[in-house]
């Protein structure tokens, strides 16, 4: 059967049956949490949800949907498509569970003389979410399904949601039997590829919220009516009633993979799996690709144009590594229309514009491949002539940052050229980019990618820094730039709309600034700068200085009110609370560095430091951590020189006499010819330093060290509150130990001997509790002995056991009850509510039961779906753990079922 006719019967069952026939959406819906439209029931959203009247109480369609998380797997496996045509049939709150499976029950299996697709009722399956007792009986009922074709599952098979925040609610699955040539039998729960989806119902009656996962996500509460969603992917009752292995083979797919066999080397089907997945990429990726053109979206770097543009580039290496040597864009994209026309006339109308789109997509990429394939062809050239037969990584890896090429494509070309490629070596450059990239994009505070524009004001010379002796300076504006692009002026924006777009990277240059540029490990100073048009009456704040060429001051600012004109007078001011704090950290840095030479000696030689208003930090190298004690002498000496009230004397001098007066320098940092140093209590301190400091060294305030920590091997970190900060970090502490001596009702002084008396306590009082726990274990192991039902010829113990045993617990739990049961074939189960929510269980089977064929890794598979777990273990012992402690009942019977069975 066509999928032409597939189609028209779906919509003419559920139009007989009063369903409104209703048009595709498009494949792109205004939400931003969507990529892609990915279910039929996502243009009836606000139905569901309550927010709009439907304007019929059934509806049926038949929706374009794309999902591509699942791109790597297209042409792998036999049923992955990233476009596929989902027939649908909704109520919103008309019938439920019961019209939804009668209705697809009667399609599926009616003959095709009377309009069904004619399955044969014996190989259909059928699956339900594991508590819903409901659907399955209705599945008897209905379909007269026997209870071992209905399959119960748990929330990642049998929930469905949009994966985002909307309707949702419990589902159940209808399954097709490909037969044994697709693999074992054991029904969907054993394998998806021999039993194969092709209908989802959805029982929608819930509203989701945000979460994680499949199963992971809040249930907000029911919808205002009980809904039906269903789904049936029309590709793959395609596949089943044309007699295909595959989806892509189907009628509307196969012709695209023809279509390339006619101009590639080697054919589809020939026995080449490589080549077949080739083929079957290129047919899936094609129609997908035409689809979302025609929908009107353009290749680009990110978003849906970015999907786009890796599934058309997807096509064109596959046809590639299929040996085609020739362009394959319009040709495919000719064919798609021949074979989707007829269902979607938007393909045809508009084919011009979805060709041109493709084509000029590839003419790109292949002239990027052109390029790459010169430079492999030399490489591999080169790799000859030095008599070696691999291609090294950092060629791969060149032709794929360069050209874009895929490893795979590298692979192939070096095979043909006789060559092997360091594909370890690749890798690791790979690695180490994305490591680089992160780094990159972490350090860099300023987006100041393309300095050229700003290179013109570093030519003028540098910013004159008047921030030693003023806060407030008059300046001249030198220049204005918005988004790095230089602009004559800025204005203020008011934001009208919310829509409005965020406010863009202003900066401005001046001739003269008090304002520090962050360097040296100062962060920079915060202020404003005023003045300008509009009467003197501009004002910008200013958020951060920056160093451009480590001459030019460029302040990134918001601009609050007026406007700034390049050549304006204004002033630039610091605020002056800042400028306090952020000498004070400064200063103290050099007060802890002094004083952890002082006590570490001159091995610990400064690494890095950062300090703003408030904190500092300190690294330094060092192997392995200080200890307690010189840690609080480093403490120590840093709040008696703050004491001591030294005073801070700066000046300028030649490199070398600072380095001979014993200043410290940063190594390898290139130092200018005359320097600037620092001196705080003569010898005690000197660096060179361009930052901003104290005048006196009590201005500092308490230094308070918070900790010392490894930050890579060899360096270790000092952190420290000061001023300020210092008091109130201390302060806090000490509102602590009150609370804490409060609690314990003793002076704070007897806190620790209480807390240390307290863990005693409680070792013993663990120790006794322990005796405790296996003593019931054993008496609950006696009477779970006793309670042993016969099953046939089986003992079988199957019990819920108290709350909070762990999985060991009833692991010794289970050998014990198994141990009393004697020679007999029997079979111990034990489950339990274990703590956060966890359900572990355990299955022992004696030597009798498993010479009678029983098997506990077969019976915990059959118990733990009810519980939404997993297990295994071996023939005699098996475990798991589920989730769902509500199911404990239902797992126990699904298991005596399984022992009954046997
Ligand atoms: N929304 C469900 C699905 O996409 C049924 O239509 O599977």
């Amino acid at each position: 059967m066509q999928t032409h006719e597939i189609r028209k019967r779906f919509l003419d069952h559920f139009v007989r049956a009063g369903h409104t026939e209703v048009p595709s959406a498009s494949v792109i819906l205004d939400d931003p949490n969507l990529l892609f439209v990915n279910a039929g029931m996502v243009q009836f959203v606000p139905y569901f949800l309550g927010q709009r009247t439907p304007p019929y109480n059934t509806a049926t369609s038949i929706q374009k949907c794309i999902r591509t998380p699942d791109i790597d797997e297209v042409g792998i496996t036999t049923r992955h498509n990233t476009f596929f045509q989902m027939a649908g049939n909704f109520s919103f709150g008309d019938y439920f569970k019961r019209g939804a499976i009668e209705l697809a029950w009667t399609l599926l299996t009616s003959p095709v003389a009377e309009g069904g697709y004619g399955f044969d009722p014996e190989k259909l399956w059928a699956t339900v979410y594991y508590d819903d007792d409901e659907a399955a009986q209705l599945w008897q009922e209905i379909a007269g399904l026997p209870s071992e074709r209905i399959q119960r599952r748990g929330m990642a098979d049998n929930y469905w949601s949009m994966g985002i925040p909307g309707p949702c609610g419990p589902s159940s699955e209808i399954y097709y039997d490909r037969g044994p040539e697709y693999g074992i039998e054991g029904g969907p729960e054993a394998n998806e590829d021999r039993y194969i989806e092709i209908w989802n119902l959805v029982f929608m009656q819930n509203e989701r919220g945000e979460g994680t996962s499949k199963e992971d996500f809040e249930i907000l509460g029911p919808l205002p009516r009980k809904n039906i969603d269903t789904g049936m992917g029309v590709e793959r009752v395609a596949c089943l009633l044309q007699g295909v292995d595959n989806v892509y083979e189907t009628d509307l797919l196969r012709p695209v993979i023809d279509t390339v066999a006619a101009i590639a080397p080697r054919g589809y089907a020939t026995g080449n799996h490589d080549d077949d997945v080739r083929y079957r990429i290129i047919a899936d990726h094609s129609r997908t690709a035409a689809i979302i053109i025609g929908d009107g979206v353009t290749p680009s770097n990110e978003g849906r144009g970015y999907v786009l543009r890796r599934l058309l580039r997807r096509i064109i290496r596959a046809a590639k590594l299929l040996g085609v040597d020739q362009p394959v864009m319009a040709s495919l994209m000719a064919t798609v229309r021949e074979a989707m026309g007829p269902s979607y006339p938007e393909l045809a109308a508009d084919f011009d514009r979805i060709s041109r789109i493709a084509v000029a997509e590839e003419t790109a990429f292949n002239r990027t491949l052109a390029a790459g394939s010169k430079l492999f062809d030399e490489a591999a050239a080169a790799t000859r002539s030095s008599g070696k037969t691999t291609l090294s990584g950092s060629d791969a890896f060149t032709l794929h940052d360069t050209y874009g090429f895929p490893i795979d494509l590298t692979l192939e070309m070096a095979g043909e050229a006789g060559l092997s490629v360091d594909e370890l070596g690749f890798r690791e450059l790979m690695a180490e980019q994305r490591r680089r990239a992160k780094a990159d994009a972490a350090a860099r505070k300023h987006a100041h990618a393309d300095l050229s524009a700003y290179r013109e004001l570093v030519d003028t010379g540098p910013t004159e820094f008047t921030g030693f002796d003023e806060l407030s300076s008059d300046a001249r504006i030198l220049g204005i730039f918005v988004d790095g692009k230089r602009v004559p002026v800025v204005a203020h924006h008011a934001r009208v709309h919310s829509e409005t777009p965020p406010p863009e990277r202003v900066e401005i240059v001046l001739d003269r600034t008090p304002l520090y540029a962050e360097s040296g490990g100062q962060i920079a100073d915060v202020g404003t700068i005023a003045g300008g048009g509009s009467g003197g009456t501009s004002r910008a704040a200013v958020t951060d200085v920056q160093k451009i060429a480590k001459t030019l001051f460029v302040h990134r600012v918001n601009v609050e009110s007026g406007e700034f004109v390049e050549g304006d007078t204004v002033t630039a001011a610091v605020d002056p609370k800042w400028r306090h704090g952020a000498t004070q950290g400064h200063s103290g840095t050099h007060m802890v560095h002094a004083a952890l030479r002082q006590v570490l000696g001159p091995n610990a030689v400064q690494a890095g430091s950062l300090n703003r208003p408030g904190y500092l930090r300190f690294d330094f190298n060092w192997q392995g951590p200080l200890s307690e004690q010189q840690r609080s002498e480093i403490e120590i000496v840093t709040n008696e020189a703050v004491e001591a009230d030294h005073e801070v004397h700066t000046f300028h001098t030649q490199l070398e006499k600072a380095k001979a007066m014993g200043a410290m320098a940063l190594f390898g940092e290139a130092y200018p010819e005359e320097v600037r140093v620092v001196e705080i209590g003569g010898p005690f301190s000197l660096e060179l330093c361009g930052g901003t400091h104290v005048h006196n060294s009590a201005q500092i305030g308490p230094v308070t060290i918070l900790g010392e920590s490894s930050v890579g091997s060899g360096v270790r970190r000092v952190e420290a509150y000061v001023g300020l900060e210092s008091f109130q970090h201390l302060a806090k502490e000490r509102a602590l130990m009150a609370g804490l001596a409060s609690s314990l009702k003793v002076p704070s002084e007897e806190v620790p001997a209480r807390v240390a008396n307290l863990v005693e306590r409680l070792k013993v009082a663990e120790k006794e509790l322990e005796k405790t726990r296996l003593a019931n274990a054993r008496s609950a192991a006696v009477n779970a002995a006793a309670g042993a039902q016969r099953v046939g010829k089986v003992r079988l113990v199957a019990q819920r056991m108290s709350g909070g045993m762990t999985a060991a617990d009833l692991r010794s739990l289970v050998g014990d009850v198994r141990g009393k049961l004697g020679a007999e074939p029997a079979v111990v189960a034990l489950i339990a509510e274990g703590d956060n929510g966890s359900v572990p269980f355990v299955v022992a089977v004696n030597q009798g039961a498993l010479d009678a064929g029983l098997n506990a890794n077969q019976l915990v598979k059959a118990l733990s779906p009810a519980v939404d777990g997993r297990g295994g273990g071996k023939p005699d012992l098996a475990q798991g753990s589920g989730k769902n402690g509500s199911g404990i009942d239902a797992a126990l019977d699904a298991l005596r079922a399984e022992v009954a069975r046997s």
